[in-house]
């Protein structure tokens, strides 16, 4: 269906699921070749990674660990201050090769903290990996890796990405209407 209701707005079709697997193709090889002989672990940033990670593990070809954290946000003492932190991340990362799946970067506030959080505990290396970039809305100095596919400036909803809760189940990515 070209046009869904998604809770209380109007969706149009986007992206469809046959392009999504394309590109999620795409970055799987692209992660095989660069990380031959080498043991990354993959962190799946939950809850909107979740899809795109099932379909692009199915094409990873390494040897590899693959675990899965979610982000917890804090209210800071300041009512502007908010910190968030990574839970749920009992793999000890010191040394390691980490890459980190998710499903969006928009304003890169997340990614950033996320990094930040995963530096704390001395990796070898951290690389990024998100299925979507909206690169008009970055404002956070984050060097992206792998990206599936840059989009514009809409909000999305579907495949692993929600709108209010609603919506990760569609295959498809669609975009709010005007
Ligand atoms: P950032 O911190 O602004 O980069 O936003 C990252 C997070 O915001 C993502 O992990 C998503 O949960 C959410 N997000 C950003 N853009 C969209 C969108 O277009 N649709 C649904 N969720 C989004
Ligand atoms: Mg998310």
């Amino acid at each position: 269906m070209a046009t869904i209701t998604v809770k209380d707005k109007q969706f149009s079709l986007f992206i469809p699921a046959s392009e999504i697997q394309e590109s999620i193709k795409k970055v799987a090889d692209k992660i095989n070749l660069e990380f031959n002989n080498e043991k990354p672990l993959f962190i799946v940033i939950l809850n909107g990674a979740f899809m795109f990670a099932a379909d692009l593990f199915k094409h990873i070809k390494l040897d590899c660990e693959i675990s899965f954290a979610k982000l917890a946000s804090y209210e800071g003492t300041k009512s502007t201050s908010k910190v968030k932190k990574l839970i749920g991340l009992a793999e000890n990362i010191n040394g390691r090769k980490v890459i980190i799946i998710e499903d969006i970067i928009d304003t890169g506030i997340t990614i950033d903290n996320i990094i930040q959080e995963i530096k704390q505990q001395n990796p070898k290396q951290i690389k990024i990996c998100t299925l979507f970039f909206k690169p008009q809305a970055l404002q956070k100095k984050v060097e992206i890796d792998y990206i599936g596919m840059e989009i514009p400036n809409d909000f999305i909803v579907g495949y692993g990405l929600d709108y209010d809760g609603q919506g990760r189940n569609l295959p498809d990515i669609y975009k709010l209407a005007e």
